[in-house]
């Protein structure tokens, strides 16, 4: 397809097979959707109890949760119902337009802001690793200077005011979160929010993974932990495909809660916290019957600040286990495919 968007849409559309580039090398192992238990494993918490007299439980929950898992389910994190089926709504009918229409925002490598920005499917480093069984938009939501509005979709016509929207109510739950996990390691409680300034960013991802008439040999997004502090995500409720690695398992994730969110911890908060909280290895398996739809959004540092272990967790007892590095910097070496390899290229040698 000459001079347009490789879409996995439209290989789904024609019938096709996926092409041998697409294809994992090793096993992804059974997915059996309909053998798979009907509760979510995953640990909610509610965001309002965190702050209140009573909230110790809710707190040690929360610190217990991304010690073990590094996500979990949020509600009462004060975004509203209406807010969230809008942006579910327009993301869907974004993806459901004629290739033409979404390939006016095709995606264009940006190195200012380190990401694709726009409509497309990413690239991949190494010949190792398998395209994703996804086609995605991208688009800087923050800092607000350096948005590329012309990326921005002009249809649905509400997409840009709610994506705006969306960005902001995002911040808050993201700074509510930084301040209940400072708090919940005995730190000030603006420890890690006081590195969050005008210019950290948030990057909106929407991703449509397509069914696939094989499943059993792609993945929707491959094995990865994520680049940033920490992610925030919006998902279908009651559709799976996401799944988290923990104690040698793969662990579907998944919401059967209304309004909630999914909030997983990126490669940069395991630096912060020196090692006690864990970001989340996560992949995407797909399925033979039905597409899936998720908007995920990356909350990092300014690309010019550091990542190193907050003070007040470097003592005798724990030493610091990450050394310094400068957001940007580490951006650069993260390959996608390699779970935490680049993290661990960070580790003070023992
Ligand atoms: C991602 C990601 C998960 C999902 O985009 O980094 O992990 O459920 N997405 O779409
Ligand atoms: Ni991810």
């Amino acid at each position: 397809m000459e001079g347009s968007v490789d879409s996995v849409q439209e290989l789904w559309a024609n019938g096709c097979d996926p092409p041998s580039r697409y294809i994992v090398k090793g096993e992804i192992g059974p997915i059996n959707i309909s053998s798979l238990p009907p509760s979510s494993p995953i640990p909610v918490i509610d965001l309002s109890r965190l702050f209140q007299p009573d909230g110790a439980d809710e707190l040690a929950k929360l610190r217990s949760a991304l010690e073990s898992w590094g996500l979990f389910i949020a509600v009462g994190h004060g975004i509203s119902s209406d807010l969230l089926d809008e942006v579910l709504n327009m993301s869907r009918e974004f993806f459901q337009q004629p290739l033409e229409e979404k390939q006016k925002y095709k995606s264009m490598s940006d190195e200012k802001n380190m990401v694709m920005e726009g409509y497309g499917n990413d690239g991949v480093e190494s010949d190792d690793v398998a395209l994703d069984w996804s086609d995605r938009l991208q688009l800087v939501v923050q800092p607000e200077d350096q948005r590329t509005l012309s990326l921005w979709p002009s249809t649905p016509s509400s997409f840009r005011h709610t994506l705006h929207e969306f960005g902001t109510k995002s911040a808050n739950v993201r700074d509510m979160v930084l301040r209940a996990m400072a708090k919940s390691l005995d730190l000030k409680e603006d420890t890690f929010v006081n590195k969050f300034d005008e210019k950290a960013s948030i990057y909106a991802r929407f991703n449509y993974y397509p069914p696939c008439t094989r499943p059993d040999l792609v993945l929707g997004c491959g094995a990865h932990s994520d680049g940033s502090v920490l992610t925030i995500l919006l998902l279908e409720k009651d559709v799976r495909g996401l799944q988290v690695y923990k104690d040698g398992n793969w662990v579907d994730v998944f919401t059967t809660l209304p309004s909630s969110l999914l909030v997983n911890l990126g490669d940069g908060m395991e630096i912060m916290s020196n090692g006690i909280f864990t970001s989340a290895v996560h992949r995407v398996f797909t399925n033979s019957a039905k597409g899936r739809l998720s908007v995920v959004e990356f909350c990092g540092l300014d690309l010019e600040k550091e990542l190193e272990p907050a003070d007040g967790l470097i003592d005798e007892k724990r030493p610091r286990i990450f050394k310094t590095v400068k957001t940007k910097d580490y951006l650069d070496r993260q390959n996608y495919g390699e779970s935490k390899k680049a993290l661990y290229s960070f580790k003070v040698e023992a």
